[in-house]
């Protein structure tokens, strides 16, 4: 049946693709829901459009109610919601940014035979292996204390999983210890991650560093030092996201916000290569107080032909107190003749002309 059906929309593709657009009110300030009408409990992940739809991956943390306050680290590991065991990997898809169907649980952390707290999943289709693969934070619950993040990798066949782990230590990386991660996927499928990591190896240094770092071509390492940036912009910074505009590489991340209420204003660094040197730009500010997970790449009219949206994390903010409830906060980036972003106003809410391109 399946496969029939497959057949059906593949002899489609071949003739006829599917183009539409839609006028998208974005609002800040009511709860994002999916189509079920559930709150989306997607947080610091990635959204990217693959193939006419757009794929927005990111840690489900539950109806684990967080106390009120300016952090949620303030109970490190032993009861704070974002340090928990259970954490899932969530999955919604959407034609129009606005309307997001839940494709459920790609990836759950009770089915790791090492327990530990997940945060920060991000997914990459694969051009030449024809793998969905993905990467996360992870923080081993074993031994005492204080635990080290390390980066583990799992697999997919397809968008919606179950995705296997491959490795929950990757040990190719240049820099040891390492902190908030993202990936960035050049045109030519080559593919990056930007990552913070602690100088010295302990984790209460505040030398919280940015870098970013090749991937191998199966994406399930990376390729270490040589192919690593060198540590560039500010110290203590965390939340990295890196895209790319008419052939400049940006890379942007802000101070470290472990779940903070304030947020974390961010500063731009561009480069002509993905690998840098990285120059360091302006600062976009802290407007919608609100932490960076994403910078998403989207369709649109006008000559350009894309947008951007700023994607971040308004931790503490659920009204009742549910971690999963914690809204996000999106804004559209602007940005001048010579390409530099300019300063993100607040903005409760703002109306896009989204694309879809379904071949
Ligand atoms: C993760 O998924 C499992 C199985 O569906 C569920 O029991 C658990 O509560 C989920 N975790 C969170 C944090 O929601
Ligand atoms: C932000 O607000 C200022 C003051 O109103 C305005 O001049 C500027 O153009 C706005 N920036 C953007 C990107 O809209």
């Amino acid at each position: 049946m399946l496969t029939n059906l497959i057949v059906v929309i593949m002899l489609l593709a071949a003739v006829v693709s599917v183009i539409t657009c839609r006028e998208v009110t974005v609002s800040n300030v009511i709860p994002r829901r999916d189509t079920d009408g559930n709150i989306m409990d997607a947080h610091d992940g990635n959204v990217f459009l693959y193939d006419g739809l757009y794929y927005y991956y990111g840690a489900s943390y539950g109806l684990c109610k967080e106390p009120p306050g300016p952090t949620g680290c303030t109970e490190w590991h032993t009861g704070g919601c974002g340090f928990q065991l259970d954490h899932n990997v969530s999955l919604y898809v959407s034609t129009d940014l606005s309307a997001w169907a839940f494709r459920g649980y790609v990836f759950q952390m009770s089915s790791m035979k090492t327990q530990g707290i997940m945060f920060g999943p991000r997914v990459l289709p694969n051009p030449k292996t024809k793998k969905w693969v993905m990467w996360f934070n992870f923080l081993p619950a074993t031994g005492t204390g204080v635990s080290q993040s390390q980066c583990a990798v799992a697999i997919s066949d397809t968008p919606q999983g179950p995705f296997q782990l491959v490795t929950e230590k990757v040990t190719t990386l240049a820099w040891e210890n390492t902190g908030d991660l993202n990936l960035f996927q050049d045109n030519n499928g080559d593919a990056y991650i930007i990552y913070n990591a602690h100088i010295d190896g302990s984790i209460y240094n505040p030398d919280h560093l940015m870098s970013v770092e090749k991937l191998s071509d199966d994406y399930l390492s990376s390729l270490g030092k040589e192919f690593n940036s060198g540590y560039f912009g500010q110290t203590f910074v965390e939340g990295g996201a890196m895209f790319k505009r008419n052939g400049i590489y940006y890379a942007v991340f802000g101070q470290c916000c472990c779940y903070c209420v304030e947020g974390a204003s961010v500063t731009v660094y561009t480069s002509s290569s993905p690998l840098g040197p990285f120059r360091t730009m302006n600062n976009l500010g802290n407007e919608g107080h609100a932490q960076l997970y994403n910078v998403l790449q989207f369709k649109t009219t006008g000559v350009e032909g894309y947008g951007y949206l700023w994607q971040g994390n308004k931790w503490q903010s659920s009204p009742d107190g549910a971690k999963g409830h914690d809204f996000t906060y999106w804004s559209p980036l602007s940005f001048d003749e010579d390409g530099n972003v300019k300063y993100m106003n607040y903005t409760a809410s703002f109306i896009i002309d989204v694309i879809s391109d379904i071949h």
